[in-house]
């Protein structure tokens, strides 16, 4: 399988209940490459943006102001299988749903707050990396 990337954030939930340090240990102990990595804070319209493929959902008020309600870590990852492997590393959307070991089983509250985000294509993946990074923040 190809080396690629994946895009990712470490929720406002739980950077403010202080899992940054280990949700990025679980990440590199699987085995990515951090390309690029920053704390921000997403306005109001950056989120609209970037979950904009969500907007028709009964859920869209609350996500857009969740992810705006605190700063967040973003991160460009690298690895064979990036997208997949992330997704199987953080678990089901859902706390309750995810697997035992998972980031969001450890560390998510809820179905909205639920600790971090992870692309779901690699096309995904270029697009939100490329949203939050720009190329010379990227090695
Ligand atoms: P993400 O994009 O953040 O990695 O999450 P995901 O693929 O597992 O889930 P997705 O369907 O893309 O939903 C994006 C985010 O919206 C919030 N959500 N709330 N209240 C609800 O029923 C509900 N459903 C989704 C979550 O924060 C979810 O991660
Ligand atoms: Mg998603």
């Amino acid at each position: 399988m190809a080396t690629n990337r994946t895009f990712t954030m470490i929720k406002p939930d739980a950077v403010e209940n202080g899992h940054t340090g280990a949700i990025l240990e679980k990440i590199n102990a699987a085995g990515f490459r951090i390309v690029a990595m920053k704390k921000t804070h997403m306005t109001k319209r950056d989120a609209e943006t970037f979950y904009a493929i969500h907007k028709e959902r009964p859920f869209f008020g609350e996500l857009v102001e969740f992810m705006t309600g605190g700063p967040i870590v973003a991160a460009i990852l690298e690895k064979e299988n990036a997208v997949e492997d992330f997704r199987t590393l953080i678990g089901a959307t859902n706390p309750a749903e995810a697997a035992e070991g998972t980031i969001r089983k450890l560390y998510a509250t809820s179905i909205g707050e639920n600790a971090v985000h992870g692309s779901d294509s690699n096309e995904n993946a270029e697009i939100e990396g490329n949203f939050h990074f720009a190329g010379r923040e990227m090695f």
